[in-house]
């Protein structure tokens, strides 16, 4: 039985896997298909909470969109017990390729409720989860652990070790603890890793640009690398550019939209460092997507962009999610860097 996603890190023809992160409020189809165009092999969906999914259609059909070109596709669940997580997955599989559990979410609602990094104290349950669904899934579905590091090499080794023998598809380390914010990623950590199992790794924390990525595939050895913040900021990322290609902004403005809030957002990101400040400043405050379009074909002498998105939005439709708090008080974006910091705070 073929598996896409194991093909694709036993593909001698890719020198390395590139993937795009789950990112809560970001890694939405649209985005997905944007950065599909730009070279990303694999690609996740936010964390979905499993609780929620399990209990109601109308947070499924919220938390979670795809169409047949979204492939291959993982989605990433919340979960701090194994039957929520195999409720979830036997739910959502025949829509996706794998299931990923996150273990590295730092946030404190998250700690406190026993989800994210609260599991690396609990690999018991980690273990549960991923043993009891690989006994009830298709072989040609992957289950999936992302973590973050513990602070000691050895030990988080051991921990991977662990959750291999239970029987992970694979796993993506994110090089940092889960106290740590901006700290510098533990290569070596994630390197000893990818040397001590025998299952893919994918590499995440910090990746800037694809010369990077080629670096940290190359120091660890990692069959995978997995970018967040970066690939949010230049979609062209794995493609080889250093900034968001004008090709990227104008297929963004191609892509069927439902919600102004997220594709003005994107934009936001995007064109960062692409605009002057004073250009900035009056495109992170525009407040439909007639002006967002106008403004962009102007700047970037795009042209024939279609028209049906010039009309997104009109009514602003900025629902943020169901399961998290806001990250912004009002429409006001003054600088990209006013949202980094709150995502920072909430995720790095
Ligand atoms: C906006 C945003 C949302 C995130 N949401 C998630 C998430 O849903 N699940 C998850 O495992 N990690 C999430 N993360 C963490 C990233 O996946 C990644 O592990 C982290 O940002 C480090 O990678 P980077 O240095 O490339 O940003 C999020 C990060 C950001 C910036």
């Amino acid at each position: 039985m073929t598996n896409s996603v194991l093909d694709l890190f036993n593909n001698e023809n890719l020198a390395f896997v590139k993937v795009c992160a789950p990112m809560v409020r970001y890694s939405k189809l649209q985005y997905r298909k944007l950065v599909r165009m730009y070279d990303c092999n694999l690609c996740f969906t936010p964390m979905i909470m499993a609780d929620s999914y399990i209990k109601s259609p109308k947070a499924r059909n919220h938390e979670f969109q795809t169409d047949d070109e979204d492939r291959p596709l993982i989605v990433q669940f919340g979960a701090n017990n194994s039957t929520d997580f195999i409720s979830a997955s036997e739910l959502i599989i025949p829509h996706c390729d794998g299931v990923d559990l996150n273990c590295g979410c730092p946030q404190k609602w998250a700690l406190q409720d026993g989800y994210g990094a609260h599991l690396l104290k609990n690999p018991e349950i980690i273990k549960d989860c991923v043993s009891q669904l690989r006994n009830r899934l298709p072989l040609n579905k992957t289950i999936s652990v992302k973590l973050r590091i513990l602070n000691n090499n050895r030990e988080s080794v051991d921990l991977c070790r662990q959750i291999e023998a239970a029987g992970v598809s694979f796993i993506t380390v994110h090089g940092r603890t889960p106290l740590q914010k901006k700290d510098p990623v533990n290569l070596e950590c994630i390197k000893l890793i990818n040397d001590s199992v025998n299952i893919p790794v994918i590499f995440n924390g910090g990746i800037k640009n694809l010369s990077d990525a080629i670096f940290k595939h190359n120091f660890t050895g990692c069959r995978g690398v997995m970018s967040a913040t970066s690939i949010l900021h230049n979609p062209g990322l794995f493609a080889g550019y250093d900034f968001t290609p004008v090709s990227a902004i104008e297929n963004w403005l191609k892509i069927q939209h439902t919600n102004f809030f997220w594709f003005h957002h994107h934009l936001v990101f995007m064109c960062e460092h692409l605009l002057i400040k004073k250009d900035r400043i009056i495109f992170n405050n525009l407040k439909n997507a007639n002006d967002v379009v106008s403004f962009l074909e102007e700047k970037f002498d795009i042209k024939n962009v279609l028209s049906s998105n010039r009309t997104l939005g009109k009514k602003l439709s900025a629902t943020p999610g169901t399961y998290y708090q806001s990250i912004t008080s009002n429409e006001s974006i003054q600088e990209t860097a006013d949202l980094v910091d709150e995502l920072s705070s909430l995720f790095c």
